[in-house]
């Protein structure tokens, strides 16, 4: 994984394209999640604050020689944006007011220097007098329950604030700190770097007691069984698969997106993991990454229960993910596919039905899906017979376009119909 180092007066450090993918995603994101609060009309107002847990200098050089800005800019501009294209798309006429605090954390002198001189030059001087924008110096864990607190005071009712915690590597944010963040504020969201292919490189027992030691993740295997781990062919998957569930539930949010940024040669693949309590925020966050197919992907298959050995078992351990998934539109159909194909069988385990809600709660946090993508595939299969979709009160309801979460969903009783089809055909 790259360092950087800022000196104000001397050239950024140099930005590599994976991490311009990165920021771009958050860009993408926070003006999502703006428009998503503010699609309710009568809204004029969020008060949330955003909390920059390794913020960084602000500023790079990239590839192509182009200054280009850091986190807390692109934080900055995004807010810009999105009450730019709040107020354009929407028609208001009376102003928008997105309150945000910003708290840009960094344990590093010279890179939080440069970050003040930085906002400075590009007019948030007035911002930094006011402590509209906080920097603070030192590290992540030590300061997060004085930066919860600092949320907390902010938005007492809604606790309403997103962190960005963009660590180098795997083992600067203590669980303890994540679960905190959930348990205190009721509509917190968290993107976090994890860079597992440098932690599963060289994870050993020395290595592994490092890690729970500065995490507090515990790893459900031993050291001996992580070695016998390793002689699969699929050891890395598997690996993958078994730390995720360790960090998502160390965690304690109630959904996660499971997406990996692979870079195009080198440092290995990290996943930024998008931690929230709604299930909407997680719905944003994917319909983002499909939006940014080419730099994200994640190991597992395309439908449902990516992370079961049947879906990991596709996959090679040398070519990774050659056989894996990539949010292109390929994907789009393949995924589409797969459901068509697995939700009669899922539906087959509850004989009496259940809602369109529950059954995309049970399932929102193993796909790569969006809401509306399960939606069509549920609809493509009521209108063949596949499935059928009640009322509340029982009816069969000739829903063709959209489910109401009450909608209950159920295989018809005789279970003739079980030829398959694809999504293009019938
Ligand atoms: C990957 S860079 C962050 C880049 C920044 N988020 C961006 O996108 O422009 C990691 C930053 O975290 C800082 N850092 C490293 N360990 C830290 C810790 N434990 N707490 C806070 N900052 C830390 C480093 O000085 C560095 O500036």
């Amino acid at each position: 994984m790259p360092h950087y180092d800022w000196v104000w007066g001397s050239t950024p450090p140099l930005l590599k394209r994976h991490s311009e993918v990165k920021h771009a995603l958050l860009r993408n994101y926070l003006i999502k999640y703006f428009l998503t609060l503010f699609s309710r009309l009568r809204r004029e107002q969020i008060r949330m604050t955003v909390v920059d847990g390794f913020c960084g200098g602000g500023l790079y050089v990239n590839e192509d020689g182009r200054e280009v800005p850091g986190s807390p800019l692109v934080i900055l501009e995004a807010i810009e944006e999105a009450k730019y294209l709040v107020m354009t798309r929407q028609d208001r006429r009376k102003p928008i007011d997105i309150d945000v605090e910003l708290i840009c954390i960094d344990d590093c002198p010279s890179a939080l220097e440069f970050l003040r001189n930085l906002l400075i030059q590009r007019n948030h001087g007035q911002a930094l007098a006011s402590q509209r924008i906080r920097l603070v110096h030192g590290q992540f864990a030590d300061h997060s329950d004085a930066v919860i607190k600092r949320c907390e005071a902010r938005s007492i009712r809604s606790g309403r604030a997103l962190f960005v915690l963009d660590q180098y590597g795997y083992s600067a944010v203590p669980m303890h700190c994540l679960s905190d963040i959930f348990s205190r504020l009721a509509k917190a969201e968290v993107i976090l770097t994890f860079y597992v292919d440098a932690l599963i490189k060289f994870l050993d027992p020395k290595n592994l007691r490092q890690f729970t030691a500065a995490t507090g993740i515990r790893s459900g295997m031993t050291a001996a069984e992580i070695d016998e781990l390793k002689k699969s062919p699929w050891w890395r998957v598997a690996l993958q698969a078994n730390l995720y569930e360790d960090v998502t539930r160390a965690s304690t949010a109630k959904f996660h997106t499971p997406f990996f940024i692979r870079p195009e040669q080198g440092f290995g693949d990290f996943w930024l993991l998008h931690l929230s309590q709604h299930w909407k925020a997680r719905d944003v966050m994917a319909a983002t990454h499909w939006e940014h197919h080419n730099h994200f992907a994640h190991y597992g298959g395309a439908g449902f229960n990516m992370f079961s050995t049947g879906y990991i078992g596709k996959l090679d351990d040398t070519g990774k993910l050659q056989t894996g998934f990539d949010f292109s539109d390929v994907a789009a159909t393949v995924s589409q596919d797969t459901m068509l194909e697995q939700i009669p069988r899922l539906l087959s385990e509850v004989p009496d039905g259940i809602s369109f809600e529950q059954f995309f709660m049970r399932l929102i946090n193993t796909t790569p899906a969006t809401r509306d993508m399960v939606e069509t595939a549920l609809l493509k299969l009521s209108a063949h017979q596949q499935l059928q979709v009640l009322g509340d009160d029982g009816v069969p309801s000739s829903a063709r376009v959209h489910l109401k979460p009450e909608h209950v969903l159920r295989r018809p009783s005789q279970g003739a119909f079980s030829f398959s089809f694809k999504a293009n055909g019938s």
